[in-house]
């Protein structure tokens, strides 16, 4: 594995010397945002939703910028390139800054912002084949989950719990509102030639990769639903995907202990990977194998 490109602070430094304080924020109550973009060819794909996404993370919990978002837009750009051409993903992370702990945070504090790029090769294409399974749990998350935050111990609990079921991945369940998301992406069902996915707000994370297959859907003349699916719903499904930026468009074939449909992945999500990956072609140049 290629070394990562690791920039902290806006300055290029080595992995060992990309150090924080224990007194930074992020660390000691997770009062930080991230995002994970991904990089075909050396090439940020969607950099600018990305972006968009992490300044009104940034705005909703009142974290200052720690650069103009121009300068953040110029130092993915940079990094991703000097990672080089083969897949990878960029992470950057911003928190609040390093005080002494106190829950409210004092004014004036200098963001903490990090920011690295390295290789991760694109999900194998045995999977995008033969579909995960996924495990239905109760949503224990926060009533912001508009906000990528890194207040991540929930989902981190849920992906551990589904693993302990033996599911690859989970769905996460909402009391009396519906299964909203996954545990790092947002949910599809198929119905009748219908796609439905959970609308924009509080309960879900509102993916780049999400606003991406609703435009590609409407440009297929898919019709779609904006609905939170139901537990029923999805176990009587044509087919049902995840969608994110490291997943792209991924079939789900078992649900607890259901099949979906036949178990294998059905062809509007087949389509819908296609057109993904021909937009990720025309936005970076880069060519699946396939
Ligand atoms: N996860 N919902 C949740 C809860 C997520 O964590 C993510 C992304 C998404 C999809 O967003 P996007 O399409 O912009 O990647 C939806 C990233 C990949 C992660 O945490 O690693």
């Amino acid at each position: 594995m290629h070394s990562k490109t690791i920039y902290l602070n806006g300055q290029r430094v080595a992995e060992d010397a990309a150090r924080i304080s224990i007194f930074d924020r992020g660390f000691q109550f997770g009062d930080s945002v991230y995002e994970v973009i991904r990089c075909y060819n050396g090439v940020p794909f969607l950099l600018d939703e990305h972006l968009s996404r992490l300044e009104r993370s940034l705005r909703e919990l009142s974290i200052d910028l720690p650069q103009p978002m121009s300068e953040i837009r110029d130092l993915c750009v940079k990094a991703a390139r000097e990672q080089g051409r083969s897949p990878s993903v960029l992470y950057i992370q911003i928190t609040r800054g390093v005080a002494d702990r106190s829950y409210s945070p004092p004014s004036g504090l200098v963001p903490t912002f990090v920011l690295y790029c390295e290789d991760k090769p694109v999900t194998a294409e045995r999977v995008y084949a033969e579909g995960i399974s996924v495990a239905v749990l109760e949503d224990i998350r926060w009533l912001r989950c508009d906000i990528k935050s890194t207040s991540l111990v929930a989902s981190v609990f849920q992906k551990m719990s589904a693993a302990a079921k033996g599911a690859d991945d989970v769905l996460l369940e909402r009391a009396g509102v519906g299964v909203v998301e996954s545990g790092s992406g947002n949910l599809f069902v198929v119905k009748d030639g219908c796609i439905t996915t959970a609308p924009e707000g509080n309960l879900i994370l509102s993916g780049t990769s999400r606003a991406l297959v609703l435009q590609l859907a409407r440009g297929l003349s898919i019709p779609i639903k904006l609905a939170v699916p139901q537990t029923a719903e999805i176990y009587s499904a044509d087919e049902v995907f995840i969608t994110s930026t490291t997943a792209e468009v991924l079939p789900v074939c078992r649900v607890d202990s259901v099949r979906i449909a036949d178990g294998t992945p059905g062809p509007i999500s087949r389509r819908l990977l296609r057109a993904y990956r021909a937009e990720v072609t025309r936005e970076t140049n880069y060519h699946y194998e396939e």
